[in-house]
């Protein structure tokens, strides 16, 4: 009998579970949510060779045509694809999204952190850190960086929730993804008749002048930068601030040494990875793990949180240990799908924390631990909720 992973009580805490996993053996059966049994490789080793290992696919080895137009608009991105389409989107989005355009961004990032510092409540009332802060700095971020309206941003928000939300909102989800979908065509439509400065500008410029991304493939991507840009981000601020808070022993530490921040947050992507399981891939043969095999087109997950909690790998990897000399973790995965994001995401969280550290040092959590409640679903980690009083400023 697999393990159940839709028990609420295994999501509030699964270190334990996780832990006595990687006791047992590198992979196991599990059951999800949705009914699902997929593979899950729980340990650093194997989940790290298992990463660039070709034989773990995003399709199996069957080209997949999915039959609707939404479900082919929004599968058509890098992280749902296999070399030589892999490679080539890749290439194509890694030619607009480029060092130079994120470092561009910095001003911007320091300004819009900024912002939402100043307009913390006063008074000392407690409110909620993630819907001030951890949601709106990337959120604002990823979309000036593709050129989105300010405007349209809620709206943006309730059809990502659903999107990523997996089973708890299965009933929700055509119509959200129909809505993203259209919402994005809109938007390209707008910047081919008006180009802008914006990477989404740049992305069509690419479609149209090489003809080597196709529409579907071109919506795919927006749509992956926009999931994959704000989604896992305001978990890595809303963690790592939940990981200092609940002792304050190290909030207190960082506050004193800012100098730790960039050790600190690689720190909170291994403890609380914001990213739990890579998305699912399928073996494309069998392939035997330890003393177990997955069979051909088994799906497959990836338990990063699992795989960056692994004694074998981290001297104390239980602990939060904010100046970890070495931290080779797995948080933006490894291999050819490695996170695009990641030196943005870096910056942003750099960017929040100093900003956070410096001008609210009296910051305290208002809830009980164990009243935290966190998202379902095994693919993101993240809280939904966050109460914190600013204290003195
Ligand atoms: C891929 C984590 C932020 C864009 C990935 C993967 C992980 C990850 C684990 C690989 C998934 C897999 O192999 O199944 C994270 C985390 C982030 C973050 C923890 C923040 C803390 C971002 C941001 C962006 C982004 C800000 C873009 C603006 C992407 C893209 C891919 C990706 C495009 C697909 C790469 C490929 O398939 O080649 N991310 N990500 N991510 N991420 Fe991120």
């Amino acid at each position: 009998m697999p393990d159940n992973l839709a028990d609420p009580a295994f999501h509030a805490n699964p270190h334990p579970a996780y832990a006595s996993w990687r006791r047992e053996g590198p992979t196991r059966k599990v059951r999800l949510a949705s009914g699902l049994e997929a593979w899950l490789i729980t340990r650093y080793d194997e989940a790290r060779q298992a990463l660039t290992d070709p034989r773990f696919s995003k399709n199996g080895g069957d080209d997949n045509h999915p039959s609707s137009a939404i479900d082919r608009a929004l599968s058509r991105h890098m992280l749902a694809v296999d070399p030589p389409d892999h490679t080539r989107l890749r290439r194509l989005v890694s030619a607009a999204f480029t060092a130079r355009r994120i470092e561009a961004m910095r001003p911007r990032i320091e300004a819009i952190t900024a912002e939402l510092l100043d307009a913390f409540p006063s008074g000392g009332a407690p409110f909620d850190l993630i819907d001030a802060f951890a949601f709106p700095l990337p959120i604002q971020v990823i979309c000036e960086l593709l050129g989105i309206p300010a405007d349209d941003r809620d709206a943006f928000r309730a059809w990502s929730n659903i999107i990523v939300g997996g089973v708890a909102y299965r009933d929700q989800f055509p119509g959200a993804a129909a809505a993203m979908v259209g919402y994005i065509q809109g938007l390209l439509a707008a910047r081919r008749a008006e180009p802008g400065d914006d990477l989404l500008s740049g992305l069509i410029q690419v479609r149209d002048s090489g003809d080597s991304l196709t529409e579907d493939e071109l919506v795919s991507m927006v749509f992956l930068l926009l999931i994959a840009g704000h989604e896992t981000t305001v978990n890595l601020i809303g963690n790592g601030v939940y990981l200092l808070l609940s002792r304050r022993e190290r909030w207190e530490r960082l506050c004193a040494e800012p100098a730790l921040i960039p050790a600190a947050i690689e720190e909170f992507l291994r403890y609380e990875s914001p990213v739990e399981t890579a998305t699912f891939r399928i073996t494309s043969e069998p392939v035997t793990i330890g003393d177990r095999t997955i069979p051909a087109h088994a799906p497959v997950l990836i338990g990063l949180l699992s795989a960056n909690h692994d004694e074998a790998r981290f001297p104390d990897a239980a602990e939060v240990v904010l100046d970890r000399p070495q931290n080779p973790h797995l948080a933006f995965g490894h291999g050819i799908h490695y996170c695009l994001g990641a030196p943005l995401a870096r910056l942003e969280a750099q960017i929040a924390f100093t900003g956070l550290t410096s001008r609210y040092p009296g910051l305290a959590l208002a809830a009980a631990e164990s009243d935290l409640a966190w998202r379902p679903g095994l693919l993101l980690r993240g809280l939904f909720t966050l109460p914190v009083t600013p204290g003195q400023p």
